[in-house]
C-alpha cells in the first residue's frame, strides 16, 4: 500500500471503509472506473473532481474559521478524513500553515487537548503498559516506521507539564516533517508516553484523556524509558527516535543516556541549538565578528539553554577554542538567579556554566557586570527581558544580539518593537514565533523566527533517507552552517537572519543534504552513498498527489 505519486495504491478495502481510510480516501478525486472497481458508487456526489478543485473547497472553508484554533481543528480534521488532500493544502503554502499546526497554535490546542479531542492519531504508550510496551508497538500497522517523535508532555512550549495533552506536540511536529521537508508521512510515528502528570487542573478536570496519577520517581522513569526504547529498536529497527517537549532535567538526562547506542536526538536540546547557531552565524556575518570574542548570557538553563550552550561550545570551537576556554565566554541565569560556583542546586551540565561571580538574582545588574554580546531568553517567562535590562546590553555593545525565544508569542522575552526601540534600532534580534515587520523610526525590521522547523524536518529527510544509525551534533551544527549559508548578503543587510519560510522546502533540502553528507563520511549510514545526494534526496520526497487505487 502506497501513497507515493506514481505507484498504484493496493487495498484490499472498498466502499465506505476504504473513503474511512485517510491515507486512501481520495473523495469526490475517486474516478467513474475507480468508484466502480471500489464499491463506492452512489456513496460519493455525482461530480469526479481534481485534486486542485478540493484544494479550493477546503481553502474556502478554512477561510470561514473565525481563529486559528478553528483552523487548527479544522485542519486536523481533513489529515484525519483525506491524508493527501491535507499534505497538498499544507504543502503549498508551508508558511502560512505553520503557525496554525505548530506553534503558536498547538500550544493552545494542547491546553485544550481533552476537549478538543475527535479521535486517535499516533500511539499512546503509558506505564500501565509497562512490561509489554514492545506488544503495544506491534499493535502499530506500518513496520517499516523510520522516525518516532515521542514527548512525555512535560514540559510542553512555555506552558509547563501538560501530561497526555502534550500529544498535540508529536502530531505537529512529525506534520511538519512532510509539510517542510517532504518526509513521506507513512515512515512517521507519533507517540505519547503517558507518566502521568504534576498538572493539578489536569488531574481534575473530568475530560482529561491520560493517566490520573503523577509522575513516577527519577529511576521509575528511568526504568520505563529504557523498556520504551529498547522495544522501539525491536519493533521499528530501522527508526530514529525524536525527543520532543520532555521535562529539562529529563531531556538532558535521556539524551545522554541514549545517543551513544541508538539513533535518537533531542530537538529542544539540538535542533534549538542548531538554528541558534545558524542566526548566530548571520548575525555575526552581519557584525564581521566572530564566535570566539563574544559573551553570551542565557536566560533560562532547562533543556534549551544547555542545548544551545552545547552548541555555541561547538561553533567557537570551530574557531579555534578549547572546551573550557569556549565554555568560560558562556553565562547562565535561571529561576534562582545567576549560576555561579555557590548554587548548590545545579545539574552536573549546569555546573560548566557556573563561573566565579557573587550571587545574583538581579538580571540587569548581571547584564552589567558579565557584559553579554548576546542575550538569550529561554524561560519561559514573557517580557522578562525589561527596558532597563535591553538599556543595560545596549551599552555594553553596540549592537546587541537579542533573542527572545519563549513561547507560545507572549511567553517571549521582549517583543522585537521592545528590543528595536530600547537599543535605537541597534539589536539584531529573533524570537521563537514569528513577528510582523517592525517600523521604528521610519525604517522597516524584520525579525527573524529561530524556530527549529528550519531543522529537525531537514535532519529528519537525512534520516529517513540514510537509515542513519546514530544522530550526532557534527549533524546539527553542520545544519546551522547550512541553513545559515542559505541567507543572501542582500537578505542579512535587512537583519534577516534565516531562509525566507516562502522558501522552506528548498532550504530543508539543501540542509538534509549537507546532514547526509555527513552521515555518509562518519559511516553512519545503512544505505549505499549515492552519487549525487541533492538528486537522490529529491527522489525520495513525498509528493501529496493520489496515487491510483486497486
Ligand atoms: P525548561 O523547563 O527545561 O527550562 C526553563 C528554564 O527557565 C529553567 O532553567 C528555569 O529555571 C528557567 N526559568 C523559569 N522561570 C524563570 C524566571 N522567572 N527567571 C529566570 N529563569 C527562569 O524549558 P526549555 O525546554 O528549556 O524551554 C524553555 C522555553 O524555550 C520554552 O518556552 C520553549 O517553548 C522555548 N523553546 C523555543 C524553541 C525555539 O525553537 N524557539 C525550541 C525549544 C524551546
Amino acid at each position: 500500500m502506497s501513497a507515493q505519486s506514481g505507484a498504484t495504491a493496493r487495498t484490499a478495502l472498498k466502499g465506505v471503509d476504504l473513503l474511512n481510510t485517510p491515507l486512501l480516501n481520495h473523495g469526490t478525486a475517486f474516478t467513474l472506473p475507480e468508484r466502480a472497481a471500489l464499491g463506492l458508487e452512489g456513496l460519493l456526489p455525482t461530480s469526479v473532481e481534481t485534486i486542485d478543485r478540493q484544494v479550493d473547497r477546503a481553502k474556502q472553508q478554512l477561510a470561514s474559521k473565525p481563529d486559528d484554533l478553528e483552523r487548527y481543528i479544522y485542519l486536523n480534521q481533513l489529515a484525519d478524513t483525506d491524508e493527501t488532500l491535507f499534505y497538498r493544502l499544507v504543502m503549498a503554502d508551508p508558511a502560512y500553515f505553520l503557525p496554525i499546526l505548530y506553534d503558536p497554535t498547538v500550544g493552545y490546542a494542547c491546553l485544550k487537548f481533552g476537549h478538543l479531542y475527535r479521535r486517535p492519531r499516533g500511539m499512546y504508550v503509558s506505564l500501565e503498559h509497562q512490561g509489554r510496551v514492545r506488544q503495544v508497538l506491534e499493535n502499530w500497522p506500518v513496520k517499516d516506521v523510520r522516525v518516532i517523535c515521542v514527548s512525555t508532555g512535560g514540559r510542553i512550549l512555555g506552558l509547563g507539564d501538560l501530561g497526555a495533552n502534550g500529544m498535540g506536540i508529536p502530531i505537529g511536529k512529525l506534520q511538519l516533517y512532510t509539510a517542510c521537508a517532504a518526509v513521506p508521512q507513512r515512515a512517521l510515528l507519533p507517540i505519547l508516553l503517558d507518566c502521568g502528570t504534576e498538572n493539578e487542573g489536569l488531574l481534575a478536570d473530568p475530560l482529561y484523556l491520560g493517566l490520573r496519577q503523577r509522575r513516577p520517581s527519577d529511576d521509575e522513569m528511568t526504568v520505563f524509558v529504557d523498556e520504551f526504547v529498547d522495544a522501539v529498536q525491536q519493533v521499528f529497527p530501522n527508526c530514529c527516535i525524536h525527543f520532543e517537549d520532555w521535562r529539562g532535567t529529563d531531556a538532558v538526562r535521556f539524551l545522554a543516556r541514549y545517543q551513544d547506542k541508538v539513533s535518537c536526538f533531542n530537538d529542544d536540546i539540538q535542533g534549538t541549538g542548531s538554528i541558534v547557531v545558524a542566526g548566530l552565524f548571520n548575525a555575526l556575518a552581519i557584525k564581521k565578528e566572530k564566535f570566539r570574542d563574544q559573551t553570551v548570557l542565557f536566560f533560562g538553563a532547562g533543556s534549551a539553554g544547555l542545548g544551545n550552550a552545547r552548541m555555541i561550545v561547538s561553533a567557537m570551537k570551530l574557531e579555534g577554542l578549547s572546551d573550557e576556554e569556549a565554555r568560560r565566554r558562556i553565562w547562565m541565569f535561571d529561576i534562582n538567579g545567576l549560576l555561579e560556583p555557590s548554587r548548590t542546586d545545579l545539574l552536573a551540565e549546569q555546573k560548566l556554566y557556573a563561573h566565579p561571580h557573587a550571587p545574583s538574582r538581579d538580571l540587569r545588574a548581571v547584564v552589567e557586570s558579565v557584559k553579554p554580546t548576546i542575550l538569550i531568553g529561554v524561560s519561559t517567562v514573557g517580557r522578562a527581558f525589561t527596558q532597563p535590562v535591553i538599556e543595560t546590553m545596549a551599552r555594553a555593545s553596540s549592537r546587541p544580539i537579542i533573542f527572545a525565544l519563549s513561547n507560545p508569542t507572549e511567553k517571549a522575552e521582549c517583543t522585537p518593537a521592545q528590543a528595536y526601540e530600547w537599543t535605537r534600532g541597534q539589536a539584531l534580534y529573533a524570537a521563537g514565533v514569528q513577528f510582523p515587520p517592525v517600523m521604528y523610526n521610519g525604517k522597516t525590521y524584520l525579525p527573524g523566527q529561530a524556530n527549529n522547523f528550519y531543522v529537525y524536518p531537514a535532519v529528519g529527510l537525512a534520516v529517513y533517507a540514510t537509515n542513519t544509525r546514530r544522530v550526532t551534533d557534527e549533524m546539527f551544527i553542520t545544519a546551522a552552517r547550512a541553513i545559515a549559508d542559505q541567507v543572501t548578503d542582500e537578505q542579512r543587510n535587512l537583519g534577516l537572519l534565516f531562509p525566507l519560510q516562502k522558501d522552506v522546502l528548498e532550504a530543508e533540502i539543501r540542509t538534509a543534504e549537507a546532514v547526509a553528507g555527513v552521515i555518509f563520511d562518519r559511516g553512519f549510514a545503512r544505505v549505499e552513498r549515492p552519487k549525487d545526494i541533492n538528486l537522490w534526496l529529491r527522489g525520495l520526497l513525498y509528493r501529496a498527489d493520489y496515487a491510483p487505487v486497486a
